[in-house]
């Protein structure tokens, strides 16, 4: 194997995805912890600080800052790679969430013991189903009681349509929490509680089902609670399919609390021994192996500075090919130029040397003054676009009012270029003026950041009147059907920034019956 062979099959890039209060934040810290990562732990607490950020302004910019450093957290754990693709806590940013998934190549799905899927999981959810992701899931809290395993397992079976393969269980004495199974190896790990709330590694220590010191340990109920369940789950699942794992179509779940490190190292180590390496990504042109030696990537996310006087970006690259160097020159596909890739200080949370030198796998942010857009590809040789990152479907909308006429341009050129970096979503409606903008996001904190950034960046003073639609679709069909259906109750018809039709819908109700009714539309909920 090459350098360049070995360095990319040790790669292994993730997010994890979770409603909040899951424990994200938490579990991020253990898998630090373990991975030896300690010294990053501190600014995934500082994160956890401003996660709770409202519409305060000053907070946001915390947050914003602070997610800069640590916007991939990289760290090594026995001999892998490891790329920890940090998303926003804030729901408000979810977009920001979606797009990364497109950089991950695998996912963790958090679920809280007491709660199992959550509206923002079963979103999340979607996207990497959407993009068939191998998922592994993590069910967490289990220090405190929760909802029955089997039964949580089987909602999540039910509710996602996933298949779900328990690759540890519980073992639980009444309410407390003392260990689990591993089914791969049918062995049992007791954990001892540390007395230090989970800032280090615990100990664990093996038991044999059946043995003395296990009976004496559960008492007999709970010892053979724990062999019947065993023996319920042998006789219902066939073994453990990689393949499908690695479709998307099971997912391996684990228990454990991340507050008291229970059960995040059995789950550190079947994830490393499952979790794919980067594999290789559709180009327009062609299928392109991480491993061929030309470098070539595609950009899931721009950090703007919220600093206007320092107007330069940062631009989130994933790499799927070849190998990056601080200051190589690769070509921009989109507008044909050459460009210069110069890594930033400070963004990755490793080391200086880290960001001189990455691998397909790998994320690197680079400076860029304005010229680079989410979906944007790079490549050594200019020849490869990769599929653009899908936009996804608003839940806020609002029409932008600017007071004075003159600032019309620098609206519409704030609003090209905030939509551009994926800060928010344009639309047009037809008005008697012309069309009239309206801005879209996922989170209504992104109208904040919005009105804040036109004003200081733009000099426009705009203010925005909310509407009140909460579903838009793309829609294919002749003009005169979309137009007829658009015209319904609750209904209005926009273009995308990029002159593309939609229908904006005021209530999933509203949505489901028209989709159900109107057959000569069809129907996306994700750009065409
Ligand atoms: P998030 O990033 O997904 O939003 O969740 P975060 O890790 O911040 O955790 C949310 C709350 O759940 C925190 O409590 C955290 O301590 C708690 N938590 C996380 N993992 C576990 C676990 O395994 N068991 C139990 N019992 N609790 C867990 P908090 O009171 O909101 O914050 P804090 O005061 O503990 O920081």
């Amino acid at each position: 194997m090459s350098k360049l062979e070995e360095e990319i099959a040790r790669r292994r890039t993730f997010a994890i995805i979770s409603h909040p209060d899951a424990g994200k934040t938490t579990l991020t810290e253990k898998l630090l912890l373990y991975g030896g990562a300690i010294h990053l732990a501190g600014s995934v607490k500082a994160r956890r600080a401003a996660r709770h950020a409202t519409s305060d302004w000053m907070e946001m910019e915390k947050e914003r800052g602070i997610s800069v450093t640590s916007s991939v957290l990289q760290f090594d754990y026995e001999g892998k790679r490891i790329n920890l693709l940090d998303t926003p806590g804030h729901v408000d940013f979810s977009e920001d969430t979606y797009r990364t998934l497109i950089a991950a190549d695998s996912a963790v799905m958090l679920l809280d013991n007491r709660r199992g899927v959550e509206t923002q999981t079963r979103k999340l959810f979607d996207v990497c189903r959407r993009r068939r992701l191998p998922i592994f899931t993590f069910v967490n809290k289990c220090d405190r009681a929760g909802e029955d395993p089997l039964k949580l397992l089987d909602d999540v079976q039910e509710e996602l349509g996933i298949d779900v393969y328990p690759m540890t269980w519980p073992i639980l004495r009444g309410n407390d929490f003392l260990g689990v199974y591993d089914r791969q190896d049918g062995k049992i790990l007791l954990f001892a509680k540390g007395e230090d709330h989970g800032q280090t590694r615990i100990a664990e220590e093996e038991a044999e089902l059946g043995s003395d010191a296990l009976r004496t340990l559960l008492g007999e109920q709970a010892h053979d609670r724990l062999a019947e369940e065993i023996e319920l789950l042998d006789l219902a699942g066939a073994d453990f399919d990689k393949d499908a794992f690695l479709r998307g179509e099971v997912t391996p779940a684990f228990f454990g609390s991340a507050l008291t490190n229970f059960g995040v190292e059995p789950f550190l180590r079947s994830f490393l021994s499952l979790a794919p390496e980067p594999p290789p990504r559709e180009a327009e042109e062609r299928t392109v192996e991480p491993t061929e030696p030309s470098f070539s990537g595609f950009v899931f996310k721009i950090q703007a500075n919220m600093d206007p006087r320092h107007r330069d970006r940062i631009a989130f690259v994933r790499i799927c090919s070849g190998r990056f160097e601080g200051g190589m020159s690769v070509r921009h596909i989109r507008s044909g130029k050459p460009i210069r890739l110069s890594a930033p200080q400070q963004v990755m949370a490793r080391s200086r040397e880290a960001m001189e030198e990455a691998y397909a796998g790998d994320v690197v942010g680079i400076h860029d003054r304005g010229s680079l857009r989410v979906g944007d590809s790079l490549s050594e040789n200019g020849d490869l676009e990769y599929a653009g990152i899908p936009r996804f479907s608003p839940e806020h909308f609002a029409r932008v009012e600017v007071p004075d006429p003159l600032r019309r341009k620098h609206l519409d050129k704030g609003l090209r270029q905030l939509s551009e970096e994926g800060a928010a979503q344009v639309f047009y409606s037809e008005g008697l003026a012309g069309p009239a903008p309206i801005v879209g996001a996922v989170g209504q904190l992104q109208f904040d950041v919005l009105l804040h950034r036109l004003e200081h960046e733009y000099g426009v003073t705009a203010s925005l009147e909310r509407m009140p639609f909460r579903h838009a679709r793309w829609v294919e069909g002749s003009e005169e059907a979309v137009r007829r259906v658009a015209q319904g109750f609750g209904r209005a018809q926009v273009s995308d920034a990029r002159g593309r039709p939609m229908i904006l819908f005021d209530s999933e109700w509203n949505l489901r019956n028209t989709v159900n009714d109107e057959t000569d539309v069809v129907f996306h909920d994700v750009a065409p």
